[in-house]
């Protein structure tokens, strides 16, 4: 097993998680996980120097649990979670569907019972740790359109605020970073009418890049070591907080 502590990314093959695994494998070995993308996520291990894969589907509570396994055998130890997979369930009330609401849920529970595992197995014995969950900035602002999304990801920061009350006397710091919008696959999606409507309202006049959001991460997994229970915003100043 290596030396250097541990970091694992959920949805490290591609987008803000890749660039987050890039970033962490200057000081730690990467656990990258993904889900479909394996290709993506394997290119992502051979661009770094020490890691190993991990594959699990978080809405299933058992390929979580089995993957939480394979951790302990792979590394031992876990010292930085990032929670960054996600998906973006777009509908407003009205078209809202129940399946909708079930399946961005799913995302969330499963970064929730990922989150308690690692905690227990892992930073709980080690002494300490760092949980850092990607939210987003519509779930500050609001956004027409993304009801399902913008609820799961007030709800991300609401785990972070009270997990890091709950943690803080063991040295397990919990923090929040709130992208804004940054040009990965999941924006790309967008039309360009609501693209362009939403490049009018970053104060920078530009999105931004995964390498931006994951400076952050890096700061708060390595450094940061009086900062817990916060939302950091990445957002180009569209919102301030
Ligand atoms: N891009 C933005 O402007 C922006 C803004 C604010 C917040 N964010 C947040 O940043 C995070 C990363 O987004 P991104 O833009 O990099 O998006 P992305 O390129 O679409 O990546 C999403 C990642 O989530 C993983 N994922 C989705 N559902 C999963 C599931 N059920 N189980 C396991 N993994 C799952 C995907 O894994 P596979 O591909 O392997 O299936 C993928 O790696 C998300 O939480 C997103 O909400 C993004």
């Amino acid at each position: 097993m290596s030396e250097k502590p541990v970091a694992i990314i959920t949805g490290g093959g591609k987008g803000i998680g890749a660039a987050c695994c890039r970033a962490l494998s200057e000081g730690f070995q990467v656990g990258i996980h993904y889900r479909n993308s394996e290709e993506q996520a394997k290119s992502v291990l051979a661009g770094i120097e020490d890691g190993f894969l991990l594959r699990a589907d978080l809405s299933d509570i058992g390929q979580v649990e089995a993957m939480v396994n394979e951790v302990k055998e792979r590394a031992g130890r876990v010292d930085v979670l990032v929670n960054n997979a996600g998906i973006s369930v777009n509908a407003d009330i009205h078209s809202m569907k129940i399946e909708q609401y079930d399946a961005q849920r799913a995302v969330t529970r499963g970064t929730w019972y990922l989150t308690k595992r690692i905690i227990r197995l892992f930073m709980l014995r080690q002494g300490g740790g760092r949980i850092i969950n990607i939210s987003s900035v519509v779930g500050h602002t609001g956004n027409s359109g993304q009801i399902p999304y913008t609820m799961e990801k007030a709800a991300l920061d609401a785990f972070t605020k009270s997990l890091s009350k709950e943690l803080a006397g063991r040295n397990i710091l919990v923090n929040s970073v709130a992208p804004g919008f940054i040009e990965t696959e999941m924006t790309q999606t967008l039309p360009e009418e609501i693209q362009r409507r939403i490049l009018d309202t970053i104060a920078l006049g530009r999105v931004g890049r995964p390498e931006e959001v994951a400076d952050v991460v890096v700061f708060l997994a390595a450094r940061g070591s009086y900062i817990s229970g916060s939302v950091i915003h990445v957002n180009g100043g569209l919102y301030g907080g």
